[in-house]
């Protein structure tokens, strides 16, 4: 059988990904209960990350001690892949070693290449282009605090970029209708747009797109490699930020989520962020438990 990677949303079939975020919701409760339940044992996880993260490399090396199995975190500064290894040798050598890959880096291409390369199973954990596990736990939050999203409206504000990719994806495959408000200039991938049809359009403002919305979801202005970028951004999405007016048009029980680190007063408002709507910090906990359910799918369900 195929070696099953997940780099993007449209890798696993929509009953796949219901099951994974049933999953989740159950893994949760079991860590919670305190049984120990140690699925991967003996698993080994690879985790190459070339920029930065907090929620990501916490969620994957928990998700992996906690089921009985070991992470390795692989840094370019310290490997061979940071002095120009080909892709294509560090993904056979490395995928006869470890039972699962996880990459965070630039270029998506980066990533399909090295899962054409791997016998294991590649899990994206952020390119340019897209995020698709923050999703798993976006969508696991949903569900616990107001059940089924399939038919609701989702409003994306700001930048179309990899989380705005991966919510246009996420229409797809759980049926929801996704409203984006962005800037001129700072629209998502015509060719993703375009192959959500009916679940994704583009707003002509925020203030637009936020009337009835179920989830209000928003994200940074500048993404990581995108730093010099960061005065004139500022300026771009000046228009852009959620806040409580954006709120009030909403439906009175809709959500706020924000995959973090957030930019207080930036793109959120303070007073939304750490208001009674958002869910970030169980958004940001359920990394953890989404990880999870993946890596045991990947490793010992398919
Ligand atoms: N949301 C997210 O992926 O966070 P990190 O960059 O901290 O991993
Ligand atoms: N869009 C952000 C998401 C961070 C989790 C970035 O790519 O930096």
């Amino acid at each position: 059988m195929a070696t099953r990677h997940f780099l993007t949303l449209m890798d696993f079939s929509p009953a796949e990904l219901q099951g994974l975020i049933q999953r989740a919701i159950e893994l949760k409760k079991i860590q919670h209960s305190g049984q120990v339940f140690e699925p991967l044992k003996n698993k080994v996880l690879g985790m190459v990350f070339e920029k930065s993260s907090t929620r990501t490399r916490v969620a994957f090396e928990t998700a992996m001690a906690q089921c009985g199995g070991h992470a390795i975190f692989l840094s370019p500064r310290d490997t061979q892949l940071g002095r120009g290894e080909p892709i294509k040798d560090s993904a056979r050598v490395l995928s006869r070693m470890v039972d699962i890959f996880m990459i965070r880096t630039f270029e998506h291409e980066k990533i399909e290449e090295f899962a054409a390369y791997s016998q294991v199973p590649v899990i994206n954990a952020l390119t340019d282009l897209q995020h698709p596990c923050q999703l798993l736990a976006d969508m696991q939050t949903y569900f616990e605090h107001r059940g089924d999203i399939k038919g609701k409206k989702v409003v994306w504000i700001g930048d179309g970029n990899n989380m705005c990719h991966s919510y246009i994806d996420a229409a797809r495959q759980f049926d929801f209708q996704l409203a984006i408000a962005a800037p001129e200039g700072y629209l998502p991938d015509n060719g993703l747009l375009n192959a959500a049809g009916e679940h994704a359009s583009l707003a002509d403002s925020p203030a637009a797109a936020c009337q009835d919305a179920d989830l209000i979801v928003t994200d940074v202005w500048a993404s990581m490699g995108q730093e010099e970028e960061s005065n004139k951004r500022i300026k771009a999405f000046a228009d852009y930020q959620v806040n409580s007016e954006l709120m009030q048009l909403a439906k009175p029980d809709a959500l706020f989520m924000h995959c973090l680190p957030a930019h207080r007063d930036e793109e959120v408002s303070e007073e939304v962020l750490e208001g009674p709507q958002s869910v970030v910090w169980d958004e940001a906990g359920n990394r953890l438990h989404s990880q999870k359910a993946l890596l045991e799918f990947l490793l010992t369900r398919n």
